[in-house]
């Protein structure tokens, strides 16, 4: 029998007028508060706070080492399951765990040359940080599309292969696509330095420890006074990986309200999008591709969506970031999603990085979806001519190492092989040759010289 039937009537009615009663009356008050009801491996549940949280919101937990903060993943009747943001911090049953509200930095100028944690806090050893006078959420929304100034004008990334084929605009969104190891970090240190910017943020997300030291001392060199490095290392929590990129975009964008232009770049999204598979996993979220959860399509946008131009007399965020294409397949969920999301992707090759030919950017794969804002006319036909020209050499490689071809059958191809040693030789840059001013005139002047072509099939039949 439905139970409901015994109500008598009249009762829905009576509670809601205790309830509005109860509302109105100032004696009654509502609880922020509630107590620890279960604990689990990568999660607790507490008992009392259901009504007063949202999804995403923090809560603090006071236990004997002192207050430590959580994040709600998940929010039932009775209970809410809360991520810990420190790992084995000692909770206990019936410990008592109260509403923080959403996560907040307080961004400031002197914040600029420092090393901070995903908590907000000065990991360098230089002493407090001063905070502004704005307290920002880190789960803040991107500004809406309509009231965005447009991405049209190019910049200069220092970096040749990318000045030359994929051009970028301030503002643009852009992703650096490879297995591991092939030079994603080696290349966004190199773009960190790209004169165009105010200011730098950079999140370190699952980074090994030793490499970010590396990063922030010897790469970014004099630009470190104009950045933020936010870092979350492997070794840590992934609630702190999940919330380095969202603090470190919540930087980028209080630079960007005060009408600079930011650089924000993200290494690497992949193991973002790992600490929120993590997170999610312990909160009992299904998976949905590969092992990831619904949650992390949803937050990948998000992120990304926050750079990008902002309104009118603001300034622009410019994202590159780092995607790591589990076992160089470059059709995995994450790759898969943020290319969608993205402006343009450069797609890093494991087999140009093994013949030494670094930055190992693959030109024919890589594009920028703006660059046609970036290239003069000029530029961007001469760009078509070189790509055909890439594209020939690529296509008869294997017939010219067996002998398969004979120089003066095909003029096109004749060029091809004189010119595209020349072409690699030129886009070839390591950190240490610091960045590039003309990268077009670099090349019109090795073209020009005929600049001795490395040694490959071409040049031997040549
Ligand atoms: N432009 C470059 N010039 C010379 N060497 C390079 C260059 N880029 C990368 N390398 C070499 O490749 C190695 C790996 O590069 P890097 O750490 O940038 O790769 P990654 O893709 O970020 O790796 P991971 O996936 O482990 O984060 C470097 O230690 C360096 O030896
Ligand atoms: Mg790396």
């Amino acid at each position: 029998m439905d139970t409901r039937m015994a109500e008598p009537p009249g009762a829905k009615l009576q509670n809601m007028a205790e309830l509005v009663r109860r509302f109105a009356d100032p004696s009654v008050a509502v609880a922020p508060g509630g107590r620890v009801r279960t604990i689990a491996a990568g999660h607790y549940t507490v008992a009392g706070l259901s009504r007063h949280v949202r999804l995403g919101e923090f809560v603090a937990h006071r236990s004997a080492t002192g207050i430590h903060l959580g994040e709600v993943v998940r929010v039932e009747p009775d209970i809410i399951y809360v991520c810990p943001i420190e790992p084995g911090e000692p909770i206990g049953i019936g410990d008592v765990v109260i509403r923080k509200g959403a996560f907040r930095v307080a961004p400031d100028q002197s914040w600029c040359g420092r090393t901070i944690s995903a908590l907000g806090e000065p990991i360098d050893g230089k002493g407090p940080l001063q905070n502004g006078p704005v307290k920002r959420s880190i789960s803040n929304t991107a500004p809406p599309s309509m009231t965005r100034k447009r991405v049209e004008t190019g910049f200069r990334t220092g970096v040749r292969a990318i000045d030359i084929f994929s051009p970028l605009c301030l503002g643009q969104r852009l992703g650096i696509f490879a297995g591991s190891g092939v030079g994603k970090s080696t290349l966004l240190s190199m773009m960190a330095r790209a004169e165009a910017f105010d200011r730098v943020v950079i999140a370190l997300v699952g980074e090994r420890g030793r490499e970010v030291r590396e990063f922030i001392e010897d790469t970014l060199g004099d630009n470190m006074a104009k950045s933020i490095a936010i870092v979350a290392t492997s070794d840590e929590s992934p609630m702190l990986r999940k919330m380095a990129p969202l603090v470190g975009i919540t930087i980028a964008e209080h630079f960007r309200d005060q009408g600079e232009n930011v650089l924000f770049i993200a290494d690497s999204v992949t193991r973002f999008a790992h600490a929120i598979r993590e997170v999610a996993v312990a909160s009992g979220e299904p998976p949905i591709a590969r092992g990831y959860p619904a949650s992390v399509f949803t937050e990948l946008p998000r992120l990304l969506e926050r750079s990008g131009p902002g309104a009118e007399g603001q300034g622009t965020i410019t994202a590159i970031i780092s995607i790591l294409v589990d076992g160089d397949n470059h059709n995995d969920p994450i790759a898969d999603s943020a290319r969608g999301i993205l402006d343009g992707h450069i797609v890093l090759e494991r087999s140009l990085a093994e013949e030494g030919r670094y930055p190992p950017i693959n030109p024919l794969s890589s594009i920028s979806r703006l660059a046609r804002k970036a290239w003069t006319g000029d530029q961007e036909k001469l760009v078509s001519r070189l790509k055909a020209l890439i594209h020939r050499f690529e296509e008869t490689r294997d017939l010219r190492l067996i002998g398969g071809y004979r120089t003066g059958s095909d003029p096109d191809l004749d060029m091809a092989i004189k010119q595209v040693p020349i072409i690699y030789d030129v886009l070839k840059q390591s950190p240490g040759d610091g960045p590039v001013t003309d990268a077009y005139a670099d090349l019109a002047t090795a073209l020009r010289a005929g600049a001795a072509p490395a040694p490959g099939p071409g040049r031997q039949r040549g």
